[in-house]
């Protein structure tokens, strides 16, 4: 494939037989996964209940998790660069998880009450991230509901402002307009990054909108990190407007020890959170300003009445106050982050050197990879020819190689990501970029 005589839309072809190859190679190596895959069908619509981890033919069944590994059905060991889509910080560590179990077998699990358990965690995440007051919830979906539901009822207006391509959970979805399954919200969307777009529209809109929420870097939309102008062009149109400015930090609250907010120096009126912070646990949190927040409190006549049986579980609770005050400390986060910079470095420099346009996208320990020979300030901008062949490609070889990585090119590291397992992994790249990048580089070029 090295030859310069092969045409574009040829190299698209070429690519495709080599996911073909890799495709029976997986098979071959994976028959106990590929039989669980088949018996959960039987019960389960496609074998799954959760769109994110499957992938074709058949994911892997994953069997057990330790120290930023992951082991198979089929008894192959991985290096864990998926790490739960960003909820997996602490890397299934050993210690931890029976620090946790301990500490939850003395209290049980259903108490039917309040407990100090809930109100340590509050106490340490508002301090840490600054918020007034915090709320709990269960998942990132349910935070942005509840911030959504929350703005709603402040300014007395329906309507939110998001961002093509912006994922904030199942039931606000818009990676292509938005998904069949969303909530009912009265939702306009402009284009990430884009100052004078999204003023326009806010100008516009500004008597129907309640709500803009945005993620400050676009996680499943290819970690992709906002510009400080438009996030403060956001910050001074909500101000001006009475509309509550909500950023979505369900991933991106592990980018340094106040989260990306305090990175980039903008500040929100509501943050949503989840994954991590439960420490491995089912997680969603809503933290902000006092006045907004106070609208909750259950004493005060008009409240708004916000339940949910498993908000203040123990297991979440105890697991992710462990978590953030013994491993996750702001020390360990500041170092997580500097070490997936460095990686994003390394990742650019290698693929420059072989002269392939594959960008590292992200910040600090968030990482996306795209086939790509342009600036990047929004997902569309990542749509070449050649984009999806690569993913799949990638995939696949990774996989055949004992690199546990999502199909959407993602690449998240835990506290267990050693040097070591950057070292191989980037070893498995650069034989990556070796064998495909001649192909890919012509691919970018196809016409469809
Ligand atoms: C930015 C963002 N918001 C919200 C969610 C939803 O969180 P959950 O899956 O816990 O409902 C996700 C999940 O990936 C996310 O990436």
């Amino acid at each position: 494939m090295a030859g310069t005589s092969i045409l574009p839309n040829e190299s698209i072809e070429w690519l495709k037989a080599a996911i073909a190859r890799e495709e029976s190679s997986y098979a071959a190596a994976n028959p106990k996964s590929s039989k669980a895959y088949s018996a959960a069908c039987a019960y389960m619509p496609g074998g799954n209940t959760r769109a994110t981890v499957y992938y074709p033919p058949f994911p892997l069944a994953i069997e057990r998790g330790e120290n930023g590994k992951l082991y198979d059905a089929d008894g192959h060991e991985y290096l864990n660069f998926v790490g739960e889509y960003t909820a997996g910080v602490y890397g299934n560590d050993a210690s931890m998880l029976s620090t946790v179990l301990a500490a939850i077998g003395e209290h049980g699990t259903l108490l039917g009450g309040p407990t100090e358990h809930e109100a340590k965690l509050a106490e340490l995440i508002c301090k840490r991230w600054g918020y007034d007051k915090i709320r709990f919830c269960n998942t990132g979906t349910e935070s942005n509901l509840l911030a959504v539901g929350l703005a709603r009822n402040v300014t007395g207006k329906p309507g939110i402002l998001s961002f093509n391509h912006a994922y904030h959970g199942g039931a606000m979805v818009f990676m292509d307009g938005p998904g069949p399954l969303n909530a009912p919200f009265d939702v306009t969307l402009s284009d990430y990054n884009d100052i004078e777009g999204t003023k326009a529209i806010i100008e516009a809109n500004t008597d129907k909108l309640a709500a803009i929420i945005l993620e400050p870097m676009m996680g499943a939309g290819g970690c992709i990190p906002a510009d400080v102008e438009f996030l403060q062009m956001l910050r001074d149109m909500a101000s001006a407007h009475n509309i509550v400015l909500i950023f979505d930090e369900v991933m991106t609250s592990r980018l340094s020890p106040g989260g990306l907010q305090a990175r980039v120096g903008v500040k929100p009126d509501l943050t949503t959170m989840g994954k991590y912070l439960g420490g491995g646990f089912s997680f969603g949190a809503v933290g902000g300003r006092a006045e907004l927040m106070n609208r909750f409190d259950p004493s005060k006549p008009g409240a708004l009445s916000h339940g949910g049986t498993f908000n203040n579980n123990i297991a979440s609770m105890i697991a992710g106050y462990i978590g953030l005050s013994e491993y996750f400390t702001e020390e360990a986060c500041a170092e997580l982050n500097a070490r997936g910079d460095v990686m994003r470095e390394r990742l650019n420099d290698i693929a420059a050197a072989a002269g392939v346009p594959v960008q590292a996208t992200g910040v600090g320990s968030l990482i996306a990879l795209h086939l790509c020979a342009g600036k990047i300030r929004r997902p569309a901008d990542t749509n070449s020819p050649g984009s999806a062949e690569f993913k799949r490609l990638y995939l696949l070889y990774m996989l055949n190689r004992g690199f546990y990585v999502t199909a959407r090119g993602m690449l998240t590291l835990n506290l267990h990501t050693t040097e070591g397992f950057i070292d191989a992994y980037l070893k498995a790249y650069i034989a990556f970029l070796d064998e495909f990048g001649p192909a890919l580089t012509e691919a970018i070029s196809a016409t469809s």
